[in-house]
């Protein structure tokens, strides 16, 4: 209770909860090996669960495998096993190396196992009883050479709403939007590569669009991270259709009464997060319902930045309609690049976790470091082996470790082994416990790097104290004052490893063993940080805490991950990711751009993201689709300068011809438009 007085003293949100608050991480599908890309969620979820258990909440922290949906099925195909065989796999793969990587849930559980049919079922009935489902008869593409129906990804096209290459359940490379059944253009079989023809289907309908109030209203209060919230806010304002939710498949959660339809894996894999509740549940000898239902509990989601439209929409929609409880947070993580590059296992840029990292003997909590620290949460994390050098190189070694380094050591040699006697100096505790305010106002915000940031400013902040008061010197001259000097030291590493736990916890533990402190520091409130050491206390032996990350290793690595690049070649298809090769001056002479006008701008009916304008050249109008919707107002384009590439092909997007291109800046998919600086003659060419 003192923990969360001192807390509530920095932190008026924080709140003890008689009922358990729940934190869950997006599940991982089961046909493929762990990659650096989960632990760009699963790492801060963990460092947020520990920091929380650490103030004083009862925390469940719960996870588990999707073995649902098509992915499965085509990769199991592929491998000649069932889809269940290669859930199992994957599924104890990724419990073992969660837990290699210190990222520890309460439970791990299986989409596939009987809890979660159970739980669908009873939800999906639910959800037909207070009149949310229909059914409706579709056109689905069909692929009349394997003389099936082809579900999500079965069937790859182009979007409907960008004219990028999808799949049949999402656009993948373009806009990113959810895609239903029927709709994507140009279908073609994924197995056989037939052009798909449209038959009629009876399938089951979630009444959405009649949610769209009540997710208004929701969304205003859902906290986390604003990535999306907004976005969501964005697609419900747009358009909400009615949400298909059966597939023609035989591997999933039956949808009760048909044999022959599964419900769609985006039913019941969010539904895991409570069938898992229910088996931890079980295990504990407590109630799933102390989560999942009646008033809200602090249920935070945590997410890829690609999944929000189901985390934010579909839902609390679901559970609205079925009566359970809604969740509080939804904090989505920003992509991540290896490279500079989009990740991408089909060419190589991916890092597997157990064999390039753990599997090489890199210690866990280096990684974790880099994810915590290297940028905001909602933003593209990019991971490179030199800069992953540098930070431990510099940082862990060269700064955290090195000053409980030389506290410690120079303890142990001048005072026995013991904590000296002497006052701790009052400008330490200031520091400690502005740290301590930091750290928290970092987590509330889910800010994971503010809160690490702050944990690394302390270290630095104890290297200089240690150099500036010179020990060494003082040892000689004035015993009892370079004895404050080092208590002082000391607590300053007491809190260095207290506020560091929820990022390293293995290693923190480690360094709570050398400073002489019995048990583990997981366990310890972070108020602690500021409890002083006893004089007289024994230390441990101090030990390197991390070691340095030699350029030979480091370049050897770098090789392993450029020969994989090598190997796979560069086959990826779609514009976004292909390799950027040099060309010549002649090549870019070839390319007319030019300086346009914008002249007039509509929306395009279904779009959200295209606009259709006219664009004078210099003399000569054209019509441009141009997915700027979501960056600019159309009436505020009209009479803006832009940068406009003539002679690309034109291409018809929507069914509406663009006849150029506007040149644009791509900020995390927002387009911001490329103008010349001072006004020019429309139609100058750009050189
Ligand atoms: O996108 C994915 O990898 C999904 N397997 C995530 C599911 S999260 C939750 F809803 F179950
Ligand atoms: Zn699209």
């Amino acid at each position: 209770m003192v923990i969360t007085l001192f807390i509530a003293s920095l932190s008026k949100k924080i709140v003890m909860r008689d009922r358990p608050v729940l934190v869950t991480c997006g599940l991982p599908y089961t046909n493929g090996p762990c990659h650096l890309g989960h632990l760009r969620t699963y790492v801060p979820a963990d460092f947020y669960a520990r920091y929380l258990r650490r103030s004083g909440e009862k925390v469940v922290f719960i996870c588990g495998s999707d073995n649902h949906g098509t992915p499965i099925v085509v990769s199991a195909e592929k491998d000649g096993v069932s889809p269940r065989t290669l859930s199992e796999k994957y599924h104890a793969h990724f419990d073992l190396t969660f837990r290699r990587m210190g990222v520890i849930f309460d439970h791990f559980g299986m989409t596939d196992d009987q809890a979660n049919h159970r739980r669908t079922r009873s939800i999906v009935n639910r959800l037909i009883e207070n009149g949310h489902v229909y059914s409706k008869v579709i056109q689905q593409s069909y692929c009349t050479k394997c003389k099936r129906f082809l579900p999500d990804r079965y069937v790859e096209g182009i979007c409907p709403h960008c004219g990028m290459p999808a799949r049949g359940d999402e656009c993948d490379q373009g806009c990113g939007r959810h895609l239903e059944p029927g709709e994507i253009r140009e279908p073609t079989c994924m197995v056989c590569g037939t052009k798909a023809e449209s038959r009629d289907q009876e399938h089951y309908f979630f009444r959405l669009s009649e949610f769209k109030d009540f997710l208004i209203g929701y969304l205003d209060t859902l906290t986390g991270t604003l990535n999306a919230r907004n976005y969501a806010l964005g697609w419900v304002k747009d358009e909400l259709r009615d949400w298909c939710i059966t597939r023609t498949l035989h591997w999933g959660v039956k949808f009760p009464g048909r044999d022959d339809l599964v419900v769609y894996v985006w039913v019941d894999a969010p539904i895991g997060y409570i069938s898992f509740t229910e088996e931890w549940a079980e295990q504990a000898g407590t109630s799933w319902k102390d989560c999942w239902c009646g008033e809200p509990t602090g249920i935070t989601h945590f997410i890829g930045g690609d999944i929000v439209y189901h985390h934010c929409i579909f839902w609390p929609a679901m559970l609205k309609g079925a009566g359970y409880t809604l969740p509080s947070a939804v904090v989505a993580s920003g992509m991540l690049k290896i490279d500079d590059k989009k990740f991408s296992k089909s060419r190589g840029n991916v890092i597997w976790v157990k064999d390039d990292y753990m599997d090489r003997g890199l210690h866990p909590d280096l990684l974790r470091y880099y994810l915590a620290s290297y940028t905001a949460h909602n933003k593209e994390v990019n991971f490179a082996w030199n800069i992953f050098a540098d930070k431990v190189n510099s940082e862990l070694v060269g700064a955290f470790g090195n000053f409980i380094n030389r506290a410690l050591t120079f303890s142990v040699k001048n005072f026995e082994g013991k904590v000296p006697e002497g006052k701790i100096d009052a400008d330490v505790l200031a520091r400690i416990e502005e740290t301590m305010a930091e750290v928290i106002s970092g987590l509330e915000e889910y800010e994971f790097k503010k809160a690490t940031d702050s944990v690394m400013t302390l270290a630095d902040y104890g290297n200089t104290y240690f150099q500036s008061h010179e020990p060494w010197k003082l040892v000689k001259s004035d015993k009892d004052a370079a004895g404050s000097v080092l208590r002082s030291c000391l607590q300053i590493a007491k809190a260095l490893v207290i506020l560091m736990e929820p990022v390293m916890p293995a290693k923190m533990q480690n360094a709570w063993k050398q400073l002489g402190m019995p048990g583990e520091v997981s366990k310890i409130a972070l108020e602690d940080a500021l409890v002083p050491l006893d004089s007289g206390q024994s230390l441990g032996t101090p030990e390197i805490l991390f070691d340095r990350l030699e350029e030979k290793f480091v370049k050897e690595l770098e090789k392993i991950f450029m020969d994989r690049i090598k190997e796979a070649g560069y086959k990826g298809k779609g514009t976004q990711d292909k390799k950027i090769e040099e060309i010549s001056f002649e090549d870019f002479q070839s390319m007319d751009i030019r300086i346009g006008e914008i002249k007039n701008a509509e929306a395009i009916k279904g779009s959200n993201k295209l606009l259709k304008l006219a664009v004078d050249i210099g003399g000569e109008v054209r019509q441009v689709v141009a997915g700027i919707a979501q960056s600019y107002a159309k009436e505020d384009l009209v009479g803006t300068q832009v940068v406009v590439l003539v002679n690309l092909k034109p291409a018809k997007l929507f069914g509406i011809e663009s006849q150029a291109m506007l040149l644009a800046a791509d900020v995390e998919g927002r387009a911001v438009l490329l103008r010349p600086r001072d006004a020019v003659e429309t139609g100058t060419k750009v050189r």
